[in-house]
């Protein structure tokens, strides 16, 4: 399957549903097991709150440096600006030890504060949801370097298809076979 612009047009105009809410669905449907798994980008854990709902039995890896750089940049919206973030080092620091805190009483929630590439995180994994730095590189590396971890069977996905940085490195790789999901979504099984 080809993934064009047009799908692209088609799939963002559908009822939106919660990303990780639709992840889950074709989960489910698919009747694929998620022991292991790895969020990319958490800021406030709100999605990995949302994986744990779904899934209660998955340990949940989830990677995020909690820095503020040029990856997220108000002023570059190609790239994508992760408000929660904050604006200084300051607000950064203080998002992460308010993640550590809210997920301190679960032990299969491991989080590893660094950039996605500082962390290897070993094969087999299930599934890997990318959604940190939205520039076309980090995506690009992200995709590359996490794939080839994830087993057979298992699934890649990412948020925030329609971002350019995002749209080209999807359509770069795993394009010709991915599936869009409504909310941003993009899937691929492995
Ligand atoms: C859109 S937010 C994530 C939102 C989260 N998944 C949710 O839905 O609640 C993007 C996050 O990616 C993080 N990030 C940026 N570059 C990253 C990298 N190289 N590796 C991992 N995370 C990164 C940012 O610090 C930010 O917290």
């Amino acid at each position: 399957m080809n993934i064009t612009n047009h799908d692209i047009e088609c799939v963002f105009q559908l009822p939106s549903e919660n990303p990780i809410t639709g992840i889950c669905r074709v989960i489910s449907e698919l009747g694929i097991s998620v022991n292991t798994m790895v969020e990319i980008g958490v800021a406030s854990g709100n999605s990995i709150q949302q994986w744990r709902h779904f899934l209660p039995e998955t340990i949940i890896h989830g990677i995020d440096p909690w820095i503020i750089d040029d990856h997220y940049n108000p002023d570059l919206p190609d790239v994508g600006f992760c408000t929660e973030l904050g604006t200084t080092q300051a607000e950064a620091d203080a998002l992460y030890a308010s993640v550590i805190e809210k997920f301190s009483a679960d032990t299969r929630i491991i989080i590893h504060r660094g950039r996605s590439t500082e962390h290897n995180i070993p094969p087999p994994i299930d599934l890997v949801y990318i959604d940190g730095s939205h520039d076309h590189e980090a995506v690009l590396t992200d995709i590359r370097t996490y794939l080839p971890r994830i087993r057979e069977g298992g699934l890649l996905c990412g948020h925030d298809m329609g971002v350019p940085g995002v749209t080209a490195a999807v359509l770069e790789t795993i394009g010709t076979n991915g599936v869009l999901l409504p909310a941003f979504v993009w899937i691929t099984c492995v």
